[in-house]
């Protein structure tokens, strides 16, 4: 436990004080996802509701081949559901025409991924850049405003350097900023520790929840990791393509939640609980 205990830090998490029931970002009704193939079928995504209020940080767990992954890129707009309805602010996605969906992404959506989330042939500075210049925002508020981030993610210093030029976490971190600068309805999260040692991944995880509170962001993170999960304010579990059990972080620290969110999947997983990550390596 002490292991786990270094690991989540001693900070005591702090509830959101609000008088009125904020509205939710994204409501999911009946989703479901049926992948065809010529000789096989699978129900990726099974008949799935669930709703996020803005500015709030849910995790998705589950094992590997739950779901997961799909589920996000139907909310992403990367994929189309078989069948249910997705809202993002109010507005149907699934309507949405397949030319017009990485406008709606540019506009609406930020992304960290495990890999792939930063254009090499960019500096740091230029990769947070382009996120603000599909969005009309002046270009003398550009410079400030990405200074201004990258003090609170700690990247000031590497901003004139290219991505293969830092460290996996500052990457990650970079990528954050990318996310969050252009101030997206949602950001997706798709298992955005899994390549980070522990440090960073810990470090990454922090950012995300600093990005909730003093961001107003609204993030939506997949993860089989149990560490990275206890960072959320509320987890739904995954089980063969359908949401099992949902637990809320009320007033208790990380390490409770973390021992509250083992148990759960304890119950939904059976013996097969060591499927999922539970201390980092
Ligand atoms: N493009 C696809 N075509 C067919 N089957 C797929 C496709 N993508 C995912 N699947 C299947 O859907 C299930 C869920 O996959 P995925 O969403 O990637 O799970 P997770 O992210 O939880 O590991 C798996 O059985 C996987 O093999
Ligand atoms: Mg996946």
């Amino acid at each position: 436990m002490d292991v786990i205990t270094n690991w989540l830090g001693h900070d005591k998490w702090e509830s959101k004080e609000s008088d009125t029931t904020p509205e939710n970002v994204l409501e999911v009704e009946n989703v479901s996802k049926l992948y065809e193939t010529e000789n096989n079928s699978v129900l990726a995504v099974n008949d799935v509701s669930f709703q996020i209020p803005h500015g709030s940080f849910v995790g998705i767990m589950g094992a590997s081949g739950c779901g997961k992954t799909t589920l996000l890129n139907l909310i992403a707009t990367i994929d189309k559901p078989t069948n249910g309805t997705i809202r993002i602010s109010g507005q149907n996605i699934v309507d949405i025409p397949d030319e017009a969906t990485a406008e709606f992404r540019r506009r609406h959506l930020g992304f960290v991924f495990q890999e792939y989330n930063l254009l090499e042939i960019l500096t740091i500075y230029e990769n947070i850049a382009l996120a603000l210049t599909m969005k009309e925002v002046s270009k003398e508020s550009i410079r400030p405003t990405i200074q201004n981030l990258s003090e609170k993610l700690d990247i000031s210093a590497i901003l004139d350097k290219f991505p293969y030029e830092v460290s996996g976490g500052q990457r990650q971190r970079c990528a954050c900023a990318r996310a969050i600068v252009g101030n997206p309805d949602i950001i997706l999260a798709d298992e955005p520790t899994g390549a980070l040692d522990s440090h960073a991944a810990r470090q990454l995880l922090d950012t995300l929840a600093m990005l909730c509170r003093e961001y107003s962001a609204t993030i939506l993170m997949v993860t089989h990791d149990v560490m990275a999960a206890s960072y959320c304010d509320r987890i739904l579990f995954m089980k063969d393509g359908e949401i099992k059990a949902a637990l809320n972080r009320k007033q208790e620290n990380k390490q409770t939640f973390f021992a509250d969110i083992l148990k759960k999947i304890e119950l939904i997983e059976g013996e097969s609980h060591d499927v999922f990550e539970v201390v980092n390596p």
